[in-house]
């Protein structure tokens, strides 16, 4: 039987570039994200794709659409959870201009998103089960050099720390953890600067989430596999 893999923010950058490796490995995947009907991309896979890739709408930012969710999964097991869905919030601000304006939103998406989440779908998880939550060197403290970044950066090394609590928490049950740093990737995100492409980032993580166990859960890994600093 194929691995049902579910990811958040499906339709474009790194999460449209996991839901084409997967189908294309043979999974079956819940490509989540905020306007199905508009994602062309995978509206176009699901047509390649049928009996392989399921669209369902999906604002992380709003509680009573994870439960919608969850009412649309049942009791269906994901093997692999991809919590990829993130923003940036306002950008270019340095030190002595950043107020509240985007804070609630990149925290919300962010952060508290991937642990909710995985709450509301904490039942639809089973022993070897795997949760991979894209965070980012720039929340990485022992990496920060450059300052600045002050949303992004403190999201992402909250994420982090909540990453960690999960791999603390879901070990007993058998479900292991990761959090992922996708290297810097050309995206609308990452921009046309950005270092490596969206298949060589896909690639090398989801060869680190093929290699994530109960062992090596709770642990912060670049795309490449290297292990990162917090
Ligand atoms: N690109 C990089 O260099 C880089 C580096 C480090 C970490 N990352 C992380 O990698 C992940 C993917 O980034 P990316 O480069 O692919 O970014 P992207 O091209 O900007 O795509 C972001 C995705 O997140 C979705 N999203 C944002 N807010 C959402 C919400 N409230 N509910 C559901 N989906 C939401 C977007 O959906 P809409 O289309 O609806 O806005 C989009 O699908 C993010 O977590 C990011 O922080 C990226």
């Amino acid at each position: 039987m194929s691995n049902t893999t579910l990811i958040t923010g499906a339709n474009r950058g790194i999460g449209l570039q996991f839901v084409q490796q997967l189908l294309a490995q043979g999974d079956t995947v819940i490509a989540c994200c905020r306007n199905p009907e508009q994602a062309a991309e995978l509206v176009q896979l699901g047509e390649q794709f049928p009996h392989h890739l399921e669209l369902v709408g999906l604002d992380v930012s709003q509680p009573e659409q994870l439960h919608g969710l969850k009412a649309y999964l049942g009791d269906r097991i994901i093997d692999t959870l991809i919590n990829n869905a993130g923003l940036y919030g306002p950008k270019g601000l340095h030190f002595g201009e950043v107020d509240s304006s985007g804070f609630n939103e990149v925290m919300q998406v962010n952060v508290l998103a991937p642990l909710l989440l995985v709450q509301t779908l904490s039942d639809n998880l089973a022993r070897n089960s795997k949760i991979a939550i894209l965070s980012s060197m720039m929340g990485s403290i022992s990496d920060n050099q450059s300052g600045g970044a002050y949303l992004y950066r403190a999201s992402k090394s909250a994420v982090n720390a909540i990453g960690k609590s999960l791999a603390n928490d879901l070990a007993p049950r058998g479900v292991a953890v990761i959090l992922l740093h996708p290297g810097w990737v050309q995206t609308e995100m990452g921009g046309p600067n950005a270092l490596i492409d969206t298949q060589t980032s896909v690639e090398g993580m989801l060869k680190v989430i093929a290699a994530l166990n109960l062992d090596n859960s709770g642990e912060f890994r670049n795309y490449d596999g290297r292990e990162l600093g917090w």
